[in-house]
């Protein structure tokens, strides 16, 4: 045939070319531009990573200082957008409010349709910027409450929970903010990224192609991982019996949340991070009981299937123990991941080629027309 083979899910399809990420997923590892992952969730900033992936390199200290400033100042909204937030149904699912939210900036961008490097650098800055403000204002408003201006104070992390809550979190709990901004920052070639990819390389804008991002994060073997991980775990009764509620579900063949890998066939470097921090948190705010049953899964995985945690897996206690919603989750991550996908987004467009696979048509052919009044 004209197709030599068909790979469902391009898990053998090299189709990129990046200096953003690097994973190893036998020997589970993860760097971003040169750093290792745990290096930098020890010892950086989630803007000192967003400069890392934009610009390949590290900044110096005057050139993080001029970016802070400039994602300090681009964190509030436009009124177009405050006004849909205030107007939306509470009842919406956070990233379907992100997903419009983020795809409304571009109305109010005056650089919207320029292409260039440095003016799709310039929205990605007020992109990422922006979207802790929109996850944090609707988050305040479906709950009846009043939408927190940012501080401007401090990092996004730290005004993204001062939004959220209404008041200044403490050190430890921004810090923890920063690590999962970190650790979600970029991830290769993940289904999210590919979707951005993918709608740059038609040249389209910079906000059209994280709009799709959004979309492509949401779904539960994607992003939305992480919200199905604590809402699996909230159903249950603190006396559930943790290991025969999961060989149930593995018996009846369904998938356990948080687990299992397309690239990585041993531990996610992520959720080993993670798991540390879940561990100290839950025994924080006394729900230890979580972390005990987080561990009592990874075993019985690890002894039933081989399957290895994910980065969603640990980060759920981690979000839960903080006080954040379940559905929330995803769009944290979406928060984090804006870095990573509008870092490719610029990668993308400075070596473009059109992103167009092949179909191997399965149907019919050569049938003959007959006009609706003669069908049966
Ligand atoms: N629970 C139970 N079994 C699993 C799981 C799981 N979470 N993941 C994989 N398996 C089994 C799967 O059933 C299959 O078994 P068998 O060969 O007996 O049919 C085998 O492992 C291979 O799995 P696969 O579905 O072919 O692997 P994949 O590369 O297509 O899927 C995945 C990767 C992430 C979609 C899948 O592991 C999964 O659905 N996990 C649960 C959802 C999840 O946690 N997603 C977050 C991914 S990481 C963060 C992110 O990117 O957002």
């Amino acid at each position: 045939s004209q197709y030599p083979y068909l790979d469902k899910g391009l898990e053998g399809i090299v189709a990129f070319s990046s200096r953003k990420s690097k994973i190893d997923g036998a020997k589970g590892e993860l760097s971003y531009a040169g750093y290792d992952i745990d290096t930098l969730a020890r010892n950086s900033t989630f803007e000192e990573v967003c400069f890392l992936l934009w610009h390949e390199r590290l900044p110096n200290k005057q050139e993080l200082d001029e970016l802070n400033a400039t994602l300090t100042a681009e964190r509030d909204l436009p009124e177009t957008v405050l006004n849909y937030l205030r107007s939306a149904n509470p009842k919406s699912e956070p990233m379907a409010v992100l997903r419009t939210a983020v795809s409304m900036l571009a109305d109010d961008d005056e650089e919207v349709l320029e292409m260039s490097h440095e003016a799709s650098l310039r929205k990605s800055i007020r992109l990422t910027a922006k979207t802790p403000t929109i996850i944090a204002a609707f988050d305040r408003v479906r709950n009846g409450k009043e939408i927190v201006a940012p501080s401007k104070k401090n990092s996004i992390a730290f005004d993204f929970l001062y939004m959220l809550n209404g008041e200044e979190p403490g050190e430890n709990a921004t810090r923890t903010m920063d690590v999962l901004l970190i650790t979600h920052a970029e991830h290769g070639m993940n289904a999210s990224t590919f979707t951005c990819r993918s709608i740059c390389a038609t040249l389209a804008d910079v906000h059209a192609a994280v709009t799709g991002a959004i979309g492509s994060l949401k779904g539960p073997l994607h992003g939305g991982a992480n919200t199905a991980v604590m809402n699996m775990l909230k159903s249950l009764d603190p006396d559930t019996d943790i290991v025969a509620f999961i060989k149930g579900k593995l018996e009846r063949k369904e998938k356990i949340m948080g687990f299992g890998h397309r690239v990585y066939k041993t531990y996610d470097p992520r959720a080993k991070f993670l798991r540390l921090l879940a561990q100290d948190l839950s025994k924080e705010v006394d729900m230890e009981y979580l972390y005990e049953w987080s561990e009592a899964i990874v075993k019985v995985m690890k002894e039933e299937k081989n399957i290895d945690p994910n980065v969603d897996f640990f980060s759920a206690t981690v979000y839960y123990s903080m006080g954040i919603e379940p559905d929330l989750y995803t769009a944290i991550f979406a928060m984090a991941r804006m870095s990573g996908w509008t870092a490719h987004y610029l990668e993308q467009l400075g070596n473009n080629r059109l992103i167009r696979p092949r179909l191997l048509y399965l149907g019919e052919t050569d049938l003959e027309y007959f006009p609706v009044e003669s069908r049966s």
